[in-house]
């Protein structure tokens, strides 16, 4: 297993631009610091790690055609192409790499836009992704802040944030995020009571 992990980095490292495997190494760390600290399974969240941006850098074409010829929902293709790469991700790593843990493939499917319902797993990518020790943005101090008490609070912030930089450049929205968002807020409330 060790084995196969080492030989899935090197497969994945020959994959990204030097950039992104510095990032996908900081989400690997990441993940495991938070599935540690929130009782996920630290091995699940460092292959899932590893592989949340397996895809990111195929070009548009090959991705589209992923999508056209799998199973997946072709409503992607409606919405902008950096959602593609997770759905389109999941899809491939099982297929090319035998990945077949649902909850690993759930955690790579939706660590870009969220979803209602969001497993611990699919939390801990998520947030990794947002905080990993490799970003820089004007709210990552604040998320790695609420990161420390509150995977929700901080993926909110993180929502919020990707949500108001859409909204300044004019894009669009993905409905998932807007779901993800409010899921998130009701699970907040009903701990609070
Ligand atoms: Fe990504
Ligand atoms: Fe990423």
């Amino acid at each position: 297993m060790r084995l196969d992990f080492e030989r899935l980095k090197a497969t994945v490292k020959r994959e990204l631009p030097a950039k992104r495997w510095q990032h996908t190494v900081g989400v690997m760390k990441s993940s495991v610091q938070l599935a540690q600290k929130y009782g996920a399974d630290p091995a699940k969240a460092e292959l899932a790690g590893l592989l949340h941006d397996y895809c990111k850098y195929w070009p548009v074409e090959k991705q589209r055609q992923v999508i056209l010829e799998s199973d997946l929902s072709k409503d992607l293709l409606l919405f902008d192409k950096p959602l593609w790469h997770g759905p389109v991700g999941a899809y491939v790593v099982q297929r090319d790499f035998g990945v077949d843990d649902e909850e690993v493939l759930d955690a790579i499917r939706y660590h870009t836009s969220g979803r209602e319902g969001m497993t611990l797993l699919e939390k801990v990518v998520c947030l990794a992704d947002y905080i990993e020790p490799g970003r820089d943005y004007p709210e990552v101090a604040h998320l790695r802040t609420l990161a420390e008490t509150s995977m929700e609070k901080a993926l909110i912030a993180g929502f919020d944030s990707t949500i108001r930089f859409l909204l300044s450049r004019g894009e669009k929205i993905f409905p998932l995020t807007l779901l993800s968002r409010n899921a998130l807020i009701d699970e907040l409330r009903k701990k609070e009571g």
